[in-house]
């Protein structure tokens, strides 16, 4: 994977579960990484271990619904590195919930996590990869923003929809004039710390059992994002799917 060493990597949601992942992976193949979340000391413990594997890597403590913090988040990318290669805007969160609940607040948190902390990344990341003429900005999709299950899902899925849809314009409106790649990366069930966020005791249980039993552990996802940045820059690779095999939607 040629094309990844001594790339400037920007992760959000690197605490935990799939951003964790990616960044060990990214790690691995030689990426410069800057890592973004709420928990500092998972961060801090995560960059310790790359650093004592030989990586490069560093953290500050991001909100992604505070666009000042995600700003300060690429500043920290130039001030330390120069440039800034792929903003993975990974952070989520999934308080499932029917609409009938009116669970209003969880509906608000998921907007700003999930669509408004996406537009953040590439608010302060995209005048910079204009300026460089390159970039790469991924982002963490989902099955559901292809299509809505029954049973709480609706406004969740309505996140990934409304990031699908971004990810779209952006690579439309710049992929062909300033050179910046766009990856919508959709898993399927992933085993990670996801279904926590979810506050209704049934629905919970339910995906908690889903994702321990069949789902994928999350290098699956690190491992396409990997595929994804280290194509030569003339090949763009748009849209991922990945699911467990046994998943059926
Ligand atoms: N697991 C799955 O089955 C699955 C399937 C499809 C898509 N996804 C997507 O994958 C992405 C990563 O989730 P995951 O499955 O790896 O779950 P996870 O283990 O719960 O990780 C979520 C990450 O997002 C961060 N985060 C949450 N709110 C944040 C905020 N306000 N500001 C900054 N960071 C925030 C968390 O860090 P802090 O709490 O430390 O801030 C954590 O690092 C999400 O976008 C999710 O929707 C997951």
């Amino acid at each position: 994977m040629e094309q990844i060493k001594d790339k400037v990597v920007v992760i959000t949601g690197a605490s935990s579960g799939i951003g964790e992942a990616t960044a060990r992976k990214l790690a691995q193949e030689g990426a410069k990484l800057v890592l973004g979340a709420r928990r500092t000391e998972k961060l801090e413990a995560l960059v310790s271990e790359i650093i004592g594997n030989g990586g490069d890597a560093c953290y500050q403590k991001t909100d992604v619904t505070n666009k000042e913090n995600v700003q300060s988040l690429i500043d920290l990318a130039i001030e330390k590195y120069g440039r800034i290669d792929v903003l993975y805007n990974n952070a989520g969160l999934m308080p499932l919930s029917p609409l009938r609940d009116l669970k209003v607040d969880e509906w608000e948190r998921m907007i700003d996590v999930n669509i408004k902390g996406v537009l953040y990344g590439i608010a302060a990341a995209l005048p910079i990869m204009r300026r460089q003429k390159s970039g790469h900005i991924i982002n963490t999709d989902s099955v559901a923003g292809f299509a809505v299950n029954p049973g709480g899902w609706a406004v969740y899925s309505g996140t990934k929809f409304a990031v699908r849809a971004i990810a779209e314009g952006l690579r439309l409106e710049e992929s062909p004039y300033s050179g910046i790649r766009v990856t919508d990366i959709s898993p399927g069930a992933v085993q990670t710390e996801l279904p926590t966020t979810i506050t209704d005791p049934e629905l919970k249980k339910q995906v908690e059992e889903k994702e321990k039993f069949n789902g994928i552990k999350p290098d699956a996802i690190a491992n396409a994002v990997a595929y994804a940045i280290s194509q030569p820059s003339d090949v763009s690779i748009n849209e991922v799917i990945i699911r467990p095999t046994a998943q059926r939607n």
